[in-house]
Order: structure tokens, then sequence, then C-alpha cells
């Protein structure tokens, strides 16, 4: 390959190899070709390199050698991105940063109610660590066992505990960061108050690679839950769901963490497809709710509550069964069964997705305007709109119609996802709740992001990254796109 490399990327591999050394380069095909591929196989890229640091120090050189050179640079966390923020381009001329062999704990801090993390740590980690120190980490998504942390933070990841806790952003406390040029902002405080100008550390969350490297995170660690239960529960429609919610939120003293809707084309999919899964309750439902309370305290009264609400709910017409979990098994069976609908989705071929969130109270009026609007386009096509109904955010999916050719239905994509994102824009809603922008939805961010944000974000990006070798082609459109 480095015969036809352009002399700078060829320079720049030479000298990245003299300071990573063979430990920290991949450049046989096999090792290499984990990182041209992304999570759900949309693109497929090339590199002459793979540089995997192992400290800050390095990522430093590695930014340093490709700013003076010119050569882009695309950071790579457990590549678990569905918008193939982490793939380099097909050209090949671009260096892959991976972050996998920086995965120390740095310091957990008990009292302080904080943890300091290198950016590879998966999140499966961060979690151990935090539970070591009798803390929790909240942030909970499906990949956890192989995204990492630093790769949570650049894309903002949301995920199942968003509700109560917050996204990413929420629970950081200080970063470091590794800029264009190779200086580092050494920002890893754990301080919860400094007014001290304006939030560097905020540019950096979700900013998927474009304007720094994350190398570190401080973040909030919470008392540990002591009292979790999960009911699952048939409902309706979403209209009774999002009721359900605000109701469960306030008999419980906001003690609700996770509410989850699934329909009932979710159920079926996973317990088609994904081993060990089987549908909770003894008939079907049109739809359910994953929805999980917890406190720090324990307490008993807490499942009272909850069963008190839900006889209420299904009195009232808002709930029509429930189960609660008896054990810690039934519990994980649940979470299983709500994770595992991206694979059972997956597993039934082809689909295209919109994640979206609108305010919660606007969901089932979107749901029922959206599903008319996708089926306006695709009869056939089956709805898998399911999600974090507790955050208004919808992973508003839609499967092949059974039967029918996966080609010929994705040839529709554009023209839905043009339809969605018209009637989420009228609910000021966002088109990409928590999956980021990657290269998947750039053009789509230029119709809906407004002219002057759009004019400021390429300044900061001209500001930190003037030679623009910070993975180019991500998040940002092209300046004459949309519109
Ligand atoms: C989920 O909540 O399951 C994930 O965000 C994945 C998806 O959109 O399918
Ligand atoms: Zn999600």
């Amino acid at each position: 390959m480095s015969s036809t490399l352009p002399a700078s990327v060829a320079s720049a591999v030479e000298r990245i190899r003299a300071v990573l050394g063979p430990a920290g380069c991949l450049e046989d095909p096999a090792d290499v070709e984990p990182y041209l591929v992304d999570f759900r196989r949309l693109y497929r890229g090339a590199t002459p390199l793979v540089a995997c640091p192992a400290s800050t120090a390095d990522v430093a050189a590695v930014l340093a050698i490709c700013h003076e050179l010119g050569v882009a640079v695309v950071p790579h966390g457990g590549n678990t991105s569905y918008c193939g923020g982490a793939t380099p381009h097909e050209s090949g001329d671009e260096i892959v940063l991976s972050l996998r062999r920086m995965n120390r704990v740095r310091e957990v801090d008990a009292g302080n109610f904080s943890l300091t993390v290198d950016a590879g740590c998966l999140l499966t980690e961060v979690q151990a660590a935090a539970e070591a120190a009798d803390r929790y980490f909240p942030l909970a998504l499906g990949s956890e066992g192989s995204c990492q942390i630093g790769g949570n933070l650049a894309t903002n990841a949301g995920g199942l505990n968003a509700l109560r806790y917050g996204v990413a952003r929420d629970l950081v406390l200080g970063l470091e960061v590794v800029l264009a040029d190779g200086r580092v902002i050494d920002g890893l405080s754990s301080l919860r108050k400094d007014n001290t100008g304006y939030d560097l550390r905020n540019l950096f969350i979700g900013a998927e690679g474009t304007l720094g490297v994350i190398t570190a995170a401080s973040l909030k660690l919470f008392p540990r839950p002591r009292t979790v239960e999960p009911a699952f529960v048939a409902v309706p429609d979403m209209g009774a769901a999002v009721q359900l919610l605000a109701r469960t939120r306030a008999a419980t003293g906001d003690a609700v963490t996770s509410f989850e809707f699934l329909p009932r084309i979710a159920v079926e999919l996973t317990t088609r497809h994904v081993p060990g899964v089987a549908d909770p309750l003894d008939r079907p439902y049109e739809a359910y709710v994953l929805c999980e309370v917890s406190t720090a305290r324990d307490d008993p009264a807490l499942r009272s509550l909850l069963e008190g609400t839900l006889e209420q709910a299904i009195h009232d017409g808002l709930a029509l069964d429930a189960v609660l979990a008896e054990s810690l098994a039934q519990r994980a069976a649940l979470w299983r069964m709500r994770e595992s609908v991206p694979e059972g989705q997956r597993a039934e071929g082809a689909s295209i997705k919109h994640d979206v969130s609108v305010p919660v109270a606007a969901l089932p009026r979107f749901v029922a305007e959206a599903t008319a609007a996708v089926l306006a386009i695709v009869p056939a096509g089956r709805l898998v709109a399911y999600g974090h109904v507790g955050d208004g955010n919808l992973h508003f999916n839609v499967s092949v119609p059974l039967g029918e050719d996966g080609t010929a239905f994705l040839a529709h994509a554009e023209a839905m996802h043009e339809a969605v994102h018209g009637i989420v824009r009228r609910y000021r809603g966002s088109i990409s709740a928590e999956h980021g922008i990657g290269r998947l939805k750039r053009e789509a961010l230029a119709r809906h992001k407004g002219h002057v944000e759009l004019e400021v974000m390429r300044a900061i990006k001209q500001a930190l990254d003037p030679k623009g070798i910070l993975n180019p082609g991500k998040v940002l459109p092209e300046p004459d796109a949309g519109r």
C-alpha cells in the first residue's frame, strides 16, 4: 500500500512508527481489518496505519506529526457507532487513532463521588471501578461491553438511564483533550462548581473527534442503587405510556430510572431471533413499557408503591397487564429483551433507522403522523418504533416488508428520512437524539440546523482544527450542502 501513498502520509506513517514502536502500530491487513468497517456495515474504508498510543504524550506526538504534515486522523473507540463516525475514508489516506491501549482507571475518589479514567476504558470497566468503591456510574447501553468511554463522550451517548441521570455530557466533570496540533488541554478537574469563563469541555463532548481527541475524563459518581424494581407493563398505546410515565414519576417520588417503550413487534423479533429471550406475559399485547424504579436506600416500600401505581393504571385503562421481577435473573431477562431489540431487528433483514426526539408529551402525535408518513412511502413497511420514551427519544425504525427484497426497500431510505425528519422539525425535535451525526447524517444536519448555528460550528472547527485533519468528512456538512 505504501507505494501509492501520498508522500506526506508515508512520512507520517514512518515517523509515527518511530514514536510508538511496533506495539503501537497495526499495519498487517488482518490486524487493520476490524478498524475499516463500521458496526452497521454501511462504510468500508482503508488506512495505512492504525496508531495505538499508550499515553496522552503518545497521542500528542501522533497529532503533532499529522498536523505538521497535514495528514488526516480518525479517532476510534469501540467501533459501536451507528453513523460511521469512526471509520476512515475509502481514499486510504487517513490514519486511524485507536485509544484501546489507554485503558487505565487513573483514580477513584469515593469521597468526592468521582473517578478519572483513560478514554480507552470499556464502559463496563468504568462501571466496575465505581462499583468496587461502592459507587455507581449510571451510563448504561446495550453495547457497554465493547464501547469505550472516550467514544461515549465524543458522541454524547444517551442510553437507558438518561431519564434520571442525564446523558454522557451530564456525567462529565473534566476532560483531558489533545488538540489537532498536539497541544494538550489538561482539564481533569473534579469540581462541581467552576465558573471561570467559556466551557471548553462541552465543546469536545458530542464533537465526534472533529475538534480534539479526548484522552481521559473525570466523571461523576452516585450512591449505588440498593433497591431496584423493574416492571414489564402491557399498555394500549403510546398515549397511555406517556401518561403512565408522568403518573409513575409522581407516585414514586421521581424514582423512575428507565422508561422504555416496546411495540409488540419488538417482542416478536427478539423472541424469534435472540436465544434465551421469552415473552414475560402469557398473551400478546399491542405495546409494552419496561419501567424501572430505583433508590439508593434499602426500601421495601418502593415495590409496593410501584405495584399500587400499576394496579391503579390497570383500573384506569392506562395499563393492561404487568409483571414485576421476582429475582435478579428475571430482571436480567427483562433487560436482555430490551437490549436485544437492535439484534432482533438486524436478524429480520434490512431496516431504515431514525433516532429522533421530541418533547415527551408530543410523542403520541409524533408517532401517529410519522407512522402515516412512512406507510405512505412503503405501505407494508414494519414499524419498529421503540426506545427511551422517558427522554422523548424513539428509535423510529422500519423493517423491510415480509418477503420483500432488502435492497429495493433501502432505496426508500432518503424519502423516509425526509418525511420523518420533516415531522420531527415541526415539533422542534432532534434528528439524532443519541446516535450522533458521523458520516451518515451530515447532509441531514445541514437541513436541520439553523444557518447561524452551522456558521458558528464551522468557526469553532476552523479555530481548533484549521488544517481540517481531525475526522474529516464527519459531523459538519459540506459548506454548500442542504437548504
Ligand atoms: C437502543 O436503544 O437499543 C440503541 O440506541 C440502538 C438502536 O437504535 O437500535
Ligand atoms: Zn437507544
